[in-house]
């Protein structure tokens, strides 16, 4: 990784084969419209907007006519000439999905940004400074913020009954973790390699590569970056998108 006569060369893998179940029944989540627009191509976009993202990998739902779908949607809509745009087919788990993603990537590729399609809204500011802290020799780094709630442990009951607390963390040692999450890229492939997919998969790629003992650090996340998952966050990303549309060159 020493060697500075190698090209560095960035890339974002957007997994986006979930079908996100918990924002009610319709169209996949990545498919779904913000402003009018795919929540997908507001995520590429987010990527694309970063200058040190040459390409951006796109994991689509498995079947043969969503992937197809998603690079009709892809070229239909207007991203930065400068960026590559794959798309490949993802997997039953995010992990499996990210895996894809990585399998895709060129040789030329020494990071790599890992980003949920469903935060579509994250600031180019945010990503620029987790690229910034992989380049500067962080083999793996996260945004993230600090919480507002308590967090209580508890051992998980059955549906509806009341659940017994098991533990309550010290808040101000939690963080909540955003994506784009940046990885020196042979470190996370490593972290993939080892890490089996078990159950619905590991859900955070920072995770997996704690797991192999290396350090993982946080910089400050972005309000702006939070996930879609139900349908009050739908409501807060259309007010969001309303907010900067008013107020600067969207
Ligand atoms: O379900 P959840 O919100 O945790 O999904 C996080 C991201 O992982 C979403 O962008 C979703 O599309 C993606 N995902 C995927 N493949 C799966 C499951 C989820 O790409 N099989």
């Amino acid at each position: 990784m020493s060697d500075e006569s190698r090209p560095h060369r960035t890339a974002a893998v957007i997994p986006a084969a979930g079908r996100g179940v918990r924002l009610g029944p319709g169209a996949p989540k990545a498919l779904r419209t913000l402003g009018g627009t795919p929540m997908l191509i507001h995520a590429v976009r987010a990527m694309a907007r970063s200058r040190a993202v040459a390409l951006v990998v796109v994991v689509a739902p498995p079947d043969a006519a969503a992937t197809a779908e998603v690079r009709r949607m892809i070229d239909e809509h207007a991203l930065p000439e400068r960026t590559e745009i794959l798309v490949v087919p993802g997997g039953e788990t995010r992990q499996e999905s990210v895996r894809a993603g990585l399998d895709a990537l060129p040789a030329d590729i020494t990071a790599v940004l890992i980003h949920d399609a469903a935060r579509p809204l994250v600031p180019v500011d945010t990503v620029d400074t987790v690229v910034e802290a992989v380049r500067d020799g962080a083999p793996a780094v996260v945004p993230a913020l600090p919480l507002a709630d308590t967090v209580k442990e508890v051992e998980p009951g059955r549906p509806g009954e009341p659940e017994p607390v098991v533990a309550t963390p010290v808040r101000a040692r939690l963080r909540a973790v955003q994506t784009p999450q940046g990885f020196d890229l042979a470190t996370l492939r490593l972290a993939h390699e080892k890490t089996a997919v078990d159950g619905e998969g590991a859900t955070d790629d920072a995770g997996m590569v704690e797991q192999l003992g290396v350090t993982v650090v946080v910089i400050p996340g972005h309000e702006e970056a939070f996930k879609v998952t139900r349908p009050l966050d739908l409501v807060l990303a259309e007010a969001v998108l309303a907010r900067r549309r008013a107020t600067d060159a969207y």
